[in-house]
């Protein structure tokens, strides 16, 4: 299948069967994931990766049920940052110059940069912005596992307070914002699995000039 076919093919899977996917094919979705870009590249959230079946269990509740929690192979939690501050700039700063070996003294000015908007936005506004990069990885993860041929479901239909209780998010200053549920989907227990994708058409979705 070429991208556009995969896309086709790929949907929001209601019911999976609890197969397993390979350490292979997830190795793949999560080096998809880490290749996302976000804004000055500071990539302000972590994703956690649930595959643990009591954990799946505990968290099932506070996300109204929803059954591909537990019958999915992994979970990704995707968790913004909660209070970006100027340590996060400068181990992003330090991780630049390492992996470039370029002087830090060379980044002056780019870190004081990402340090002003940090310091002249509002926390929930930077939550907001956080948010953005981390619903762009979750955006990658999904068309990664298309191209993988694994199933998937984009989630944010939960509670992140119980969600944060469960996997101590908090205490890592992190918030859940979304999740991707990954696995292989149930055909005969979905109503969705032939179901024909319904999208805005072309003409009404792009405006050109
Ligand atoms: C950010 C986001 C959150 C979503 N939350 C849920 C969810 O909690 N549960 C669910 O079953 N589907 C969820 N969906 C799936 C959408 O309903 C689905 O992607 C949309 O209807 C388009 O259908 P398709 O993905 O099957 O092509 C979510 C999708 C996105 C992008």
């Amino acid at each position: 299948m070429n991208f556009i076919e995969s896309l086709e093919w790929r949907y929001a899977t209601k019911r999976m069967n609890g197969e397993q996917i390979s350490d292979e094919k997830l190795q793949h979705i999560l080096d998809a994931v880490q290749l996302t870009p976000s804004s000055f590249g500071l990539t302000p959230y972590n994703v956690i990766v649930v595959q643990d079946p009591a954990i799946k269990e505990k968290l099932t509740p506070h996300c109204f049920n929803q059954p591909q929690i537990k019958e999915s192979s992994a979970l990704l939690i995707f968790a913004p940052w909660k209070n970006i501050n100027d340590a996060h700039v400068d181990t992003y700063m330090h991780e630049i110059a390492t992996t470039r070996g370029i002087p830090a003294e060379a980044l002056t000015d780019f870190g004081n940069m990402i340090k002003g908007k940090i310091n002249s936005s509002a926390p929930e506004d930077l939550h907001v912005w956080a948010s953005k990069q981390a619903y762009i990885a979750l955006g990658f993860g999904l068309a990664a596992a298309a191209v993988e041929a694994i199933d998937s479901t984009p989630m944010e239909g939960f509670n992140p307070a119980g969600v944060n209780e469960v996997l101590g998010l908090e205490a890592k200053g992190l918030s859940a914002v979304c999740m991707l549920a990954l696995g292989y989907r149930d055909a005969p227990q979905d109503y969705l699995a032939n179901a024909k994708k319904v999208r805005r058409d072309k003409e009404k979705l792009f405006i050109k000039y």
